[in-house]
C-alpha cells in the first residue's frame, strides 16, 4: 500500500489501487557453461508446458497468423546468421524447453517491438544516483514469465538483469559497481519495419537493442565506457537508453537512430537538473496530448524534491498512476554503487484505476 499512502500524500487527485506485487523468481546463468545448456535453471523455477503456452499466446497476439506461418521456414533458414552466444542459447531452449526452434526466434524478436516504459534516473544531494524503470507491454502473460537471471562469470556474479523466461536480451540490467542501464522503446514500430529489422538483425550484423544492452552489461569497464558504446553502436531500430552510473553526475538519456546517437541528455544537478525522465517519445517534444505519464512523474518527483530523492521513493514515484498503469509488468529499482538493492516487483493486474 506504499504506492497508495504516496499518491495521498502528493495530494494527487486519482485514487490508484497498485495490486498485489510480488518479486519473480531468480535463476542464475553461468557464462561458463555452452550456451545451448546455460539457460536450464529456467527450468527449476518455470514448467516447460507453461513456457511453451505463454509463448505461443504472445506471439498469437503480437505476431498475425499469416505472417507467423510465412516467416516460419525463413527464420529457420535465416538462423544460421544469429551471433553467438545468442543463436546457442536461442537454439538450446528449443531443444530442451520443447518449443520451435523459429518461434523462439520470432518471440525474441516479438519483444523487440513492443516494450513502453518510463524510466529515471535521479541524484540525491549527496551524488547518490538512482535508477528506476517500468515495463509496460499488453500481454498479461508476461507477468507470469517475468525472471530476474543474475549471469556468473568464474562463478562470480558479472551483472544482472531482469526479462521474460525464453528471452535472451535484456531491457533492464546492472553491473556491479560500475552501471545500470535500461531501454524504452522510441516511437512505434510497424509489422513491416518489425520485418525489416528481423532482416537488418540477421544480415546485416546489427544488434537488437536489447542485445547491446546485454553486450554492455558484459563488457563494458564504467559508466562512460557504457554511454559511449550504447551511443554508438549500430542497431536495429531506434531506442532510448537510460543509464546510472555510480558517481555525481553519472546519469543520461541517449535518444538513439539505427546508426547513432540522435542526443544525449545528461544530469545537470547543478542547474536543477537532478532527475530525468523518458518514457517513449523525445524528450525535446512534447508527449501526445492522451500520455500523461511523462508529466506525471516530473510532477511527483518534483514533489518528492531532491532531498527526499531515495530507492523508496523512486519505487513510489513509479507507482503512481498513470506513470505505473493497466499494462505496466514490473518495476525494478536499482543503483550501481549498491548493487545488493537491485530490486524488481512484478505488478499481477497493473495498476488499476479507481476514482
Ligand atoms: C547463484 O549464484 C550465487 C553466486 O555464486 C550463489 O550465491 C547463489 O546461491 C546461487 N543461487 C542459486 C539459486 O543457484
Ligand atoms: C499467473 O499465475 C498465477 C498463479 O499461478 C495465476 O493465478 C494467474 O492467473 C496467472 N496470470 C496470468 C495473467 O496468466
Ligand atoms: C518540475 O520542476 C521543474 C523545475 O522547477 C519545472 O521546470 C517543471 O515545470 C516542473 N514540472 C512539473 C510537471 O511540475
Amino acid at each position: 500500500m506504499m504506492a497508495r499512502s504516496a499518491v495521498l500524500l502528493l495530494g494527487l487527485v486519482p485514487v490508484v489501487l497498485c495490486q498485489a506485487e510480488f518479486a519473480p523468481p531468480t535463476v542464475n546463468v553461468s557464462l561458463d557453461e555452452d550456451p545451448e545448456v546455460r539457460w536450464m535453471p529456467l527450468l527449476k523455477v518455470f514448467d516447460a508446458d507453461f513456457l511453451k503456452k505463454a509463448g505461443a499466446e504472445v506471439i498469437d497476439t503480437t505476431v498475425p497468423k499469416w505472417v507467423h506461418q510465412a516467416v516460419a521456414p525463413i527464420v529457420v533458414a535465416l538462423e544460421k546468421y544469429v551471433p553467438q552466444p545468442y543463436a546457442g542459447e536461442i537454439r538450446g531452449m528449443a531443444s530442451n524447453f520443447g518449443g520451435s526452434l523459429s518461434d523462439i526466434i520470432i518471440l525474441n524478436f516479438a519483444y523487440e517491438i513492443s516494450a513502453f516504459c518510463t524510466s529515471i534516473v535521479a541524484q540525491d544531494k549527496n551524488g547518490h544516483v538512482y535508477h528506476g524503470r517500468n515495463l509496460d507491454y499488453p500481454h498479461p502473460v508476461l507477468t507470469n514469465l517475468t525472471v530476474n537471471v543474475i549471469f556468473l562469470k568464474n562463478g562470480e556474479v558479472a551483472y544482472r538483469g531482469t526479462s521474460f523466461a525464453g528471452y535472451v536480451g535484456l531491457w533492464t540490467g546492472q553491473s556491479p559497481n560500475k552501471f545500470t542501464v535500461s531501454g524504452d522503446q522510441r516511437g512505434s514500430e510497424h509489422l513491416w519495419n518489425w520485418w525489416k529489422n528481423v532482416v537488418s538483425a540477421f544480415l546485416f550484423h546489427r544488434s537488437p537493442v536489447s542485445w547491446l544492452v546485454r553486450e554492455t552489461l558484459e563488457e563494458a569497464q564504467n559508466f562512460q565506457d557504457a554511454v559511449m558504446r550504447l551511443s554508438k553502436i549500430p542497431i536495429i531500430t531506434g531506442v532510448y537508453y537510460i543509464v546510472g552510473g555510480v558517481r555525481a553526475g553519472e546519469g543520461v538519456v541517449i535518444t538513439r537512430d539505427r546508426k547513432g546517437p540522435a542526443d544525449i541528455w545528461p544530469l545537470d544537478p547543478v542547474n536543477g537538473g537532478w532527475y530525468r525522465v523518458e518514457t517513449n517519445f523525445d524528450h525535446w517534444l512534447p508527449p501526445p496530448a492522451r500520455d500523461h505519464r511523462r508529466e506525471a512523474a516530473n510532477e511527483a518527483l518534483n514533489a518528492t524534491g531532491q532531498d527526499h530523492i531515495n530507492m523508496n521513493t523512486l519505487f513510489q514515484v513509479l507507482s503512481l498512476y498513470p506513470v505505473c498503469n493497466g499494462i505496466t509488468v514490473y518495476t525494478t529499482t536499482m543503483s550501481a554503487a549498491a548493487p545488493e538493492k537491485y530490486n524488481t516487483l512484478v505488478w499481477s493486474q497493473g495498476c488499476i484505476r479507481t476514482d
